[in-house]
């Protein structure tokens, strides 16, 4: 695995870095998805705890932008989740993302750790390098009730979803499957 990171970071320094703005970068990057994952899940819990699994769905339909907007306001990076089956208004992935998404998958197939998975690199476009970031999210059994197959799913959910998602393909995951990323990005200065 380390051999893969380096791989990533070293695509990234010989394209244009100085070696310690990349580091500080990947490094706030590394923060913003503790802290971002870190309210998440106790939002997440507290939510199916205190009101069900249906007021979850409208939990995680307002607060996980409004986590994501603090994370960016606080860091100044753009913050996202993506999939490449995706359920939110901002989680389809763009063509980097989906290349590192698909990319992540095979690492995963090959057997390599998710946890310690993660992609930064600085992309150029039309002139303009964006630094990018993104790291896997992987499906754990408590997000089965709403991303898992259609047994898994109770009515009340199915109901919900289909309310606030019509187009939602962010179903048929199953534990350990990845089931999006975190992606930042910011451009470079
Ligand atoms: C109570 C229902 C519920 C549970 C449980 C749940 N999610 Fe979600 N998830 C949602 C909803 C609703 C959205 C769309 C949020 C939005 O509108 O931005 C979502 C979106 C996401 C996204 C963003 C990408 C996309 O497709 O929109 C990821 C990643 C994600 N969930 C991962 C998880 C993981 C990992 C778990 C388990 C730890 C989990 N979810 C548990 C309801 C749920």
């Amino acid at each position: 695995m380390k051999k893969i990171l380096l791989t990533a970071l070293i695509g990234g320094l010989t394209l244009n870095a100085h070696a310690s703005e990349v580091n500080s970068d990947l490094q706030e990057a590394r923060q913003m998805v503790k802290e971002f994952g870190g309210q998440l899940k106790p939002a997440l819990k507290g939510a199916m705890k205190a009101g069900g699994p249906v007021e979850a769905v409208a939990m995680c339909n307002t607060k996980a932008p409004a986590i994501a907007k603090a994370v960016s306001e606080k860091h100044d990076w753009n913050v996202n989740r993506v999939s490449l089956k995706p359920r939110g208004a901002t989680a389809t992935p763009d063509a980097w993302e989906t290349q590192t998404l698909k990319w992540f998958e095979e690492q995963i197939a090959a057997g390599v750790s998710p946890k310690t998975l993660e992609k930064f690199e600085i992309v150029k476009a039309e002139g303009k390098e964006t630094i990018r970031y993104m790291k896997p999210v992987m499906t754990g059994g408590v997000c089965l009730t709403c991303h898992g197959s259609a047994e898994q799913i109770p009515d009340g959910v199915k109901a919900k979803l289909a309310q606030l998602y019509p187009n939602d393909k962010a179903t048929g995951f199953k534990e350990g499957d990845i089931r999006g990323a975190f992606s930042f990005q910011k451009a470079a200065n």
